[in-house]
């Protein structure tokens, strides 16, 4: 009996296994119901029963060696195949984490408030940061000793390579990009026009040296005070809701007469205050002789807002810097 054992172990060891097909008889050989360790086992009845113990150990022992076999067989012909289609990463060693990408919340809040003005019929326009003396300022008819006109608020570039007097500044505003626009074309004009501004503030957590606005500029024949007003309402509706409450206040600005600011109320902890979000006015004839376009004939409106009070309202953003840092654990919040 032991012998028949030893045999059949042996046999399995030095069973042929070379491909699916040797491994399939293999099993139908030793490990199927009809198998030879099966019937080995049925062997069992004409043990003597003070050998029973013995010889079912080495039985079971068999078993298990046949099984194992297997399984390591089965592994090493699937191992050889998938080398067939060429080498496999290691599957088990751990990925490269991945960051997708998301929107910074001022192209948010920029994407909707261009979707607004484009529903009202608005183009998108746009021009250069480093502007000149007269498209941030002479133009727009800022006098001569006009206060932001001060080293405080403007950052003055000096032009080296030309020698010539030192006019160029970082645009503080948006509006000089209304003087460009006028100059390239003839009424009507209808557009927006975002872009990154810049002065020479001290950094703060409500204050920055660099933040973003969007212009508005409309001029035709015969526009109204009343329809500035009512666009700017339009505007706030869209943005803030149906139910948004709103002012407008008189102001002053020295490219528009009569000028404005409008405030939205924005509830708070502490019950709510009045917020700024965009001065506006109708287009000062000044303005319009600057760049040739006919002031008995013309008349405009022009609205500028703020982009990084607006995201730092809609996602309670509390320190403007945040939005400049780009540090990853802040951005990551803003995925869609
Ligand atoms: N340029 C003004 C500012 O930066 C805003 C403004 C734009 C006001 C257009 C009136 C008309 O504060």
């Amino acid at each position: 009996m032991i012998d028949k054992i030893n045999r059949l172990k042996e046999e399995i060891e030095d069973f042929d296994i070379t491909d699916a097909q040797s491994l399939e008889a293999f099993r139908l050989e030793y490990l199927s119901r009809n198998g030879k360790v099966q019937d080995m086992f049925k062997l069992m009845g004409s043990v003597p029963k003070d050998q029973k113990a013995a010889v079912g150990k080495l039985m079971n022992d068999v078993k298990v060696l046949a099984q194992e076999r297997f399984n390591r067989e089965k592994e090493k012909l699937e191992r050889a195949q998938t080398k067939q289609f060429g080498p496999k990463d290691d599957i088990t060693i751990p990925v490269e984490p991945t960051y997708t990408g998301s929107y910074h919340p001022l192209t948010i809040a920029l994407n909707e408030i261009k979707q607004i003005f484009l529903r009202l019929g608005f183009n998108i326009a746009d021009g250069p940061e480093l502007e000149d003396d007269f498209h941030n300022f002479t133009a727009l008819n800022f006098p001569p000793d006009h206060p932001a006109r001060d080293m405080q608020d403007t950052f003055f570039i000096r032009r080296n390579d030309t020698g010539s007097k030192d006019d160029l500044v970082l645009r503080t505003h948006t509006s000089p990009v209304q003087i460009r626009l006028m100059k390239e074309k003839n009424p009507p004009i209808r557009s927006i026009m975002p872009g990154r501004v810049f002065r020479n503030e001290a950094v703060t957590a409500k204050s920055y040296f660099q933040f973003n606005q969007v212009e508005g500029l409309y001029v035709d024949r015969s526009v109204t005070m009343g329809e500035l007003i009512e666009t700017l309402v339009m505007f706030a509706r869209l943005m803030y809701g149906s139910d948004v409450k709103y002012r407008v206040r008189p102001s002053f600005f020295p490219f528009t007469e009569p000028s404005i600011e409008m405030d939205i109320w924005w509830n708070n902890e502490n019950g709510g205050q009045w917020l700024e979000i965009l001065g506006a006015g109708m287009v000062d004839p000044n303005v319009f002789d600057a760049v040739g376009v006919d002031s008995e004939a013309y008349t405009g409106f022009a609205f500028g807002m703020g982009v990084d009070r607006i995201a730092m309202l809609r996602y309670g953003i509390d320190d403007i810097r945040l939005l400049y840092d780009n540090d990853i654990r802040f951005l990551n919040q803003f995925k869609l």
